[in-house]
């Protein structure tokens, strides 16, 4: 099944040592929130390095269905017209967010506080993922959703009329949910109110206060309290997307583990919200250095070197740090496998909600490639084999899920024999280049299936 057209099975062998410079795609999070809040301001924002994946694509579609003006110059630059705070007119066609639960659930706290009624859908993955846990606050600014059974998508939206603000504690750690409760208090008078427990990846906030608005942030030992004072008139601004850590790690943990590698991964965007994989991977004792440390827009910034690592070693990750590396544990648990003992992943359950149950789908794969995975609702464990004894030479599904599909071919880099993946169509939604990025290091890529 693909959502995404024909399937692409695709075929990863040894490889050779990687080397070379990896010049990552933009941040997929940064995209997406530059195009919604350049659409809600008034005036142009100007954004170089946008990430051209599918999954932003469908988001740049979306702001053209609300009246915004967005247009592509070309290479990694783009202009958003923006309509303003509340200027969001009635798209005429239903809104297909395609694989992106960012791109819905951000997409449908915008609109949620102007009175516009709107149909969204997505692919086979995103129609089968949970939407009530935006639709549930946004209810509460006086929106209503009616969707299929169990809040998914196909759904429609009707914007509230006279949105009040809200206070709401967010209960599950989810920065689509944040952003979506604060990208509707944009619109509703007075202030509205976000507490998370744990601290998720935070450019919303950022990015609100670059756009100009009132929000301020409290962190004590309960958690972070947001606070945005509504209705404010959002400046035009110059953004410059950093390059996506979550992609980032797949050059970094293919160097890491095949033999003689020695990758540069230039201009990384390190928010602590972000970078917990490369902390991780530090303590598993890979060889994995910040090159030129800066600071740039605010946010800490850093090239990788990333050398092979032939001494890692299992470790408990301290499930304080899920929410910092939530979408690197499909390819931590490759690293896992070649290493000695048992990698330990514990407060992990939103896992089993992404683009996959991406615990379930990296299991399958692992244990038909002769890795022992243990798991429950919330962990799991890989036992490594160590260095040079990963058996691989399987065919795995990759179950709609772009991350999936990259584990799996960073996995038959180093497995004795080749890994196959039954569609890597989905790996366009978030790195387009993946396979030339990867050839170009050295790795052998192709997409027949032996
Ligand atoms: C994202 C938040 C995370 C992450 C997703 C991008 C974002 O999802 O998995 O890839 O840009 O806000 P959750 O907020 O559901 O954890």
């Amino acid at each position: 099944m693909s959502g995404h057209g024909t399937p692409i099975p695709m075929t990863s062998r040894k490889a050779g040592p990687l080397k070379g410079d990896a010049h990552v795609p933009g941040d997929k999070s940064i995209s997406h929130r530059s195009l919604i809040l350049g659409a809600m301001a008034v005036g142009e924002t100007r954004i170089t390095g946008l990430l051209e994946g599918e999954d932003v694509l469908d988001t740049a579609k979306a702001m053209r269905s609300f009246g915004a003006t967005v247009t592509d110059h070309g290479s990694g630059e783009w202009s958003v017209h923006g309509v303003g705070v509340g200027g969001f007119m009635e798209p005429d066609h239903v809104i297909d967010c395609g694989n992106s639960g960012t791109g819905v659930r951000l997409i449908m706290g915008a609109a949620a506080t102007t009175p516009i009624t709107v149909t969204y859908t997505g692919d086979a993955s995103l129609n089968g993922r949970p939407m009530g846990r935006v639709t549930d606050p946004l209810a509460l600014f006086g929106s209503q959703a009616f969707g299929r059974e169990g809040g998914r998508l196909p759904m429609t939206l009707v914007g509230a009329a006279d949105p009040v603000p809200v206070v709401y504690e967010v209960p599950v750690p989810s920065a689509q949910v944040k952003s979506a409760v604060l990208l509707a208090g944009l619109n509703a008078p007075g202030q509205t109110v976000v507490i998370e427990k744990e601290a998720t990846r935070d450019h919303t906030e950022r990015m609100l206060q670059g756009f100009g608005a009132e929000l301020s942030v409290e962190e004590n030992e309960d958690g972070r309290r947001i606070t945005l004072t509504g209705q404010p008139e959002l400046q035009p601004q110059t953004i410059v997307v950093p390059r996506d850590p979550s992609s980032a790690a797949f050059p970094v943990c293919a160097a890491i583990i095949t033999p003689g590698s020695d990758v540069l991964v230039p201009n990384i965007g390190l928010n602590p919200t972000r970078a917990g994989l490369f902390t991780t991977l530090q303590e598993m004792g890979a060889d994995l250095v910040y090159e030129n440390m800066r600071e740039e827009g605010g946010e800490p910034v850093a090239d990788l070197r990333a050398k092979f690592s032939p001494n890692l070693k299992g470790i408990a990750v301290p499930p304080a740090r899920a929410a910092s590396m939530i979408d690197e544990y499909p390819v931590l648990s490759v690293v896992a496998a070649f290493a000695d003992g048992v990698t330990d992943m514990q407060g992990v359950k939103e896992l089993r909600v992404k683009e996959s149950d991406r615990i379930d789908a990296m299991a399958k794969g692992l244990r038909a490639a002769g890795v022992t995975v243990d798991e429950g609702d919330d962990w799991w464990t890989v036992t490594g084999l160590g260095q040079g004894n990963v058996p691989g030479g399987v065919r795995v599904a990759s179950q709609l899920d772009h991350r999936i599909a990259m584990a799996f071919m960073v996995m038959g880099m180093a497995t004795e024999k080749p890994m196959t993946v039954d569609d890597g169509s989905p790996i366009a939604t978030s790195f387009p280049i993946f396979e030339d990025l990867m050839g170009s290091l050295g790795a052998n890529i192709t997409r027949a299936n032996s």
